[in-house]
């Protein structure tokens, strides 16, 4: 592998996926590999360069598969070791890049560590694979993360007569990192992955892995130093995989976790998204002009994963009390669309099903510094259901036409893992693959070509980012550059007609101008500001040539 391989992953478009919701091949009402290896020249044709699987392991799927029951089995309603090494065949045919989850802060209560250690006597190495404690008084400091269920992060076992942490749900204790074997066997799943083929590892919720008392346990000394630890592991053994960071923070305490270009080569960053909605309900460029200038640009070797949306709610604690206001005002005026800090909705009914602005929000996704993240579903503008509980709403199964089940399942009579989206807007009858895909003005079809016309141009996914000045709130204008690729993106906030006069760099004079995503010369920059009419929510990609 070249050095410039080994850094695909700024290249790359990742798809997120759910198997137990894409395609279930041997109808018995669950999604399974075999479902999803028959996807792929979807998947492929999309365009799309890596697929990241939500957790496919034993577990009883109380926190959708994040409460893991057996690191190294695939829960049998996916399919076995076996299908999976043939899906990672198929996908690495097809071009597809593989990254899957690594939930290493918890485990589910019915994992066989956490049965073992609530019998094992107390100070003992197995009772101490959990964080335990005589009372729920420790580390008052840290917030409950989803405090629509929980109250505190403590939870009393009558059996091992002791109270033992978690930071997410009560059925999910937390891991012990001090203990060395704990680390040895987290070290040792992640090698058992790779070594099936695995092109990357999401590591979930990994700004939490240790406490200390007086502080807010997260982002914690010790959590940088055992990434380190793995990377190094890693690195040493298997060429060109990559770890991407969960780790919802500020800025400065998410930009530790690519470390000295020795932690995560990727993290997601958690406060554009929310920044990205507040800029189209304000109609001005400056929330994320403001975010992306806060952000210290990542180490050589890294990049920022960039989302719109994703299987969890919408986040809103990386954004200030004014902020969160505004979009919950704006994008949750039902309180069922509220969930702890966020808000679970699905990208199209966010934005009102309006296909200008989800088009404006992709073409901002794919042409802002990082790496894009879709989400399935999104790429054909799906819908989410309130009257589902905590996340499943936005989790439902793939639409694919307007057959049985919306052609997820040809289950018939039996329940489905989740009920499809029936109803008049987003319902599967007039929102599936199938149809879209005919349609060469569906947003299918737009998605698709933003992906490929980026696809020709690294400069988005390595290239440099700077803001032009310009003489209108409402537009967004800034240039990514590579080498010889220039180009300049000219986004319309606003829900109405904009021009704009843009200070393109001194060199661009006398430049030829291309519009890439509609492939349209335009007219060349002369030697005054270079004046540019937007429709309402247009968005230009102008790539200059001498
Ligand atoms: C995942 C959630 C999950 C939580 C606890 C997260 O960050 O994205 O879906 O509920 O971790 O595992």
């Amino acid at each position: 592998m070249s050095a410039r391989d080994a850094l695909w992953y700024k290249d790359a478009i990742i798809y997120e996926l759910h198997v137990k919701t894409y395609a279930d091949a041997n109808g018995d009402g669950v999604g399974d590999f075999d479902g999803l290896i028959g996807k792929l020249g979807y998947l492929q044709r999309l365009g799309v360069t890596c697929l990241w699987l939500l957790p496919f392991y034993e577990s009883p799927r109380r926190d959708d598969g994040y409460d893991v029951a057996h690191y190294e089995r695939v829960h049998a309603d996916y399919g076995t070791l076996e299908s999976f090494a043939r899906f990672v065949e198929a996908a690495h045919d097809h071009q597809l890049q593989v990254i899957t989850e690594l939930v290493i802060n918890h485990t589910s209560g019915q994992h066989p560590w956490f049965k073992a250690a609530r019998l094992a006597p107390p100070g003992s190495s197995k009772r101490n694979f959990y964080v335990w404690s005589d009372t729920d008084q420790r580390y008052r400091d840290a917030r409950v993360i989803f405090r629509d269920a929980e109250s505190s992060n403590w939870e009393w076992d009558p059996l091992a007569g002791a109270f033992y942490w978690h930071r997410f749900f009560r059925h999910q204790p937390d891991l012990n990192y001090d203990n060395p074997r704990v680390r040895r066997a987290v070290l040792k799943v992640m090698r058992f992955w790779l070594d099936r083929g695995v092109d990357g590892l999401r590591l979930d919720a990994v700004s939490h892995l240790y406490e200390r008392e007086g502080t807010r346990c997260e982002n914690l000394p010790e959590t940088h130093a055992f990434l380190k630890e793995m990377r190094a592991d890693m690195d040493r053994r298997y060429a060109g995989r990559v770890l991407l960071a969960e780790a919802n923070q500020w800025p400065p305490d998410e930009q530790p976790y690519f470390g000295n270009d020795d932690e995560c080569q990727m993290a997601f960053h958690f406060p554009l998204m929310p920044r990205v909605f507040l800029a189209l309900e304000r109609e001005e460029a400056l929330p994320i002009v403001d975010i992306i200038t806060r952000t210290p640009a990542p180490p050589p070797g890294c990049q920022w994963a960039l989302f719109l949306r994703n299987h969890d709610e919408l986040t809103l604690s990386a954004v200030t009390d004014e902020e969160r206001d505004v979009l919950v005002e704006a994008y949750a005026p039902d309180p069922r669309m509220r969930l702890n800090s966020g808000i679970r909705r699905r990208l199209a009914p966010l934005l009102n099903n309006d296909r200008r602005r989800i088009e404006l929000a992709h073409a901002l996704l794919f042409s802002l510094p990082g790496t894009p993240v879709l989400y399935y579903g999104d790429e054909i503008g799906m819908g989410d259901n309130l009257q589902l509980s905590d996340r499943d709403g936005l989790r439902t199964p793939m639409q694919w036409s307007d057959d049985l089940n919306g052609g997820f399942s040809g289950a018939r009579g039996r329940r489905l893992v989740l009920p499809p989206i029936d109803d008049a807007v987003y319902g599967y009858q007039a929102v599936n693959v199938a149809r879209q895909a005919r349609d060469p003005d569906s947003l299918l079809a737009s998605i698709s070509r933003l992906i490929a016309v980026r696809r020709r141009h690294p400069a988005f996914g390595r290239g440099s980012i700077e803001f032009l000045p310009c003489n209108n709130p409402h537009v967004l204008t800034f240039v990514r550059r590579l080498e010889g690729d220039t180009i300049v993106v000219v986004a319309n906030l606003a829900a109405s007609i904009q021009f704009v006069a843009i200070d393109l760099p001194a060199a661009s004079a006398g430049a030829a101008v291309v519009e890439l995503i509609d492939d349209t010369p335009v007219p060349p920059v002369g030697s005054s500001p270079y004046g540019v009419t937007l429709g309402p929510h247009a968005c230009y990609w102008l790539a200059l040539s001498a």
